[in-house]
């Protein structure tokens, strides 16, 4: 049997689509996969383009995958940097034999046996595409509803490397997920790069559907029991859809709000479509109808443009949502983006500061509500069997929580009492 090495960068939807793509090729073929690279008959590198960073690595990596790969192995370059470079991967690294793009998954059974191939056609419609079936956790499922972006946030690359958006029809996202269910999984993380615009373009011009009436009718699958999604766009959240959110028991009380800037001068800049204010009005409406509920967001710091007065608002927003978790970057100037050519490009000292402070305060607030995990019960849904002995899984909120245990609780959602926390996990007994 044919092995093969996959590396995934980047969002959930890279983590899907390396799925898709394991599930593709063992369509015609058998593939097991090996975590060694030197045993590998095939490797993939699924890369991220969002920031230069995972960029600049990609070629030292190939650098090193060509040292170490067994003779005739092969390497495929896929993802946004697939698409965003094209082939210009093969004339820098002319040892890749194929370049993939993240809107062209579906190809891969071709590309595999062509030298050289090179699909990143950004107009590709695979919305109605049925991927064959395949889990890295049999007890949970990730689905995506929509491909690409239509927004045009003045930072981000997305758009071009992952295209226009289209919504994939609501027949087959329930089929996708009932499918899950049958086969194990309780849980479906819901994927889009703006999930609650879903609905505003599909290939079929007769479809008609909404985020808040998806999840309505995703939550009718029996034997689904939660439901997430990731991630939604600010300026989408109207009150129909927290309504929802708070009050359907399947949807999980764990949202994703990404920020990216509490300045409403900066948001406009970045074209976000929301003011500060909007996004305080959206985050308190849903705290104080579901108290129970973790929020996380995404920061940009040193984006073109920003003052100390600019930082200082995102500082206050973080004081008022106290987001239980934060992901939060140094702006990184993208190519083919509008913000490359913004004048006053803030200084990496400045930027560096900034990220340090903003990421000190988020760790107080955090370690402060963490502490009050300490005696709380969690409803914890079981997926993974750890080396050391416990189990993990998430309760309905979010949280990853550890429990001494066999495999007996992997698939089961248990009453959990929290005896020890930290800042990125809960440690708890089970209580009869
Ligand atoms: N809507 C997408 C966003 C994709 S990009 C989603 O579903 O997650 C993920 C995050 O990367 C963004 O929210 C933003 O905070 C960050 N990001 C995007 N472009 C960036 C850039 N040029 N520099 C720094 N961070 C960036
Ligand atoms: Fe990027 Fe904005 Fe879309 S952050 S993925 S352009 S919603």
């Amino acid at each position: 049997m044919k092995k093969l090495f996959i590396e995934t960068l980047g969002c959930a939807m890279n983590s899907r689509d390396s799925e898709h793509m394991i599930a593709e090729l063992n369509r015609e073929e058998e593939y097991q996969l090996t975590t060694e690279v030197s045993n590998a008959d095939l490797i993939i590198i699924n890369t991220c383009s969002v920031r230069e960073k995972p960029v600049a690595k990609l070629f030292s990596e190939i650098g090193i995958f060509k040292k170490y790969r067994k003779d005739g192995a092969k390497i495929g370059v896929c993802g946004c940097t697939a698409t965003h470079l094209g082939k210009d991967i093969i004339k820098r690294a002319p040892v890749v034999d194929f370049v993939l793009g993240a809107r062209n998954v579906s190809k891969i059974n071709q590309v595999i046996k062509q030298k050289h191939a090179v699909e990143v056609d950004n107009d590709y419609d695979e919305s109605s595409y049925e991927f064959a079936g395949y889990r890295t956790n049999r007890f949970k499922s990730m689905v995506n509803i929509s491909i690409g972006c239509d927004k045009q946030c003045s930072f981000c690359i997305v758009p071009e490397t992952r295209g226009d958006e289209i919504s994939i029809p609501k027949k087959l996202i329930i089929q996708e997920i009932t499918k899950a269910v049958l086969t194990g999984a309780k849980e479906v993380m819901l994927l889009g790069q703006n999930v609650n615009n879903y609905g505003r373009r599909f290939t079929d011009n007769n479809e008609r559907c909404d985020f808040t009436q998806l999840l309505k009718d995703i939550s009718q699958i029996d034997g689904l029991e939660r439901i997430r999604f990731t991630s939604p766009h600010p300026l989408h959240m109207d009150d129909d859809f927290i309504n929802e959110f708070v009050s359907n028991p399947k949807i999980c009380k764990q949202i994703h709000i990404p920020l990216q800037s509490g300045s409403t001068e900066l948001l406009k800049q970045m074209k976000r479509g929301y003011t500060k204010e909007w996004f305080l009005n959206r985050c308190d409406k849903i705290r104080k109808l579901s108290p129970e509920v973790t929020i996380s967001t995404d920061i940009i710091v040193g984006f073109p443009n920003e003052t100390d007065k600019d930082f200082e608002d995102t500082l206050s927003v973080l004081e008022e949502v106290r987001f239980e978790q934060l992901f939060s970057f140094k702006y990184s100037p993208r190519p083919h983006t509008q913000a490359i050519d913004y004048p006053n490009q803030i200084e990496a000292s400045v930027a560096s500061e900034r990220l340090t402070k903003l990421q000190a305060r988020h760790t107080e607030i955090l370690d402060e509500i963490m502490d009050l995990e300490l005696g709380k019960i969690h409803k914890v849904y079981f997926d993974e069997l750890k080396a050391n002995g416990k189990v993990s899984g998430r309760s309905d909120n979010g949280r990853l929580v550890f429990v001494e245990g066999s495999e007996e609780l992997l698939g089961k959602i248990i009453d959990i009492k929290i005896i020890k926390t930290s800042r990125g996990a809960l440690d708890g007994i089970l209580i009869d």
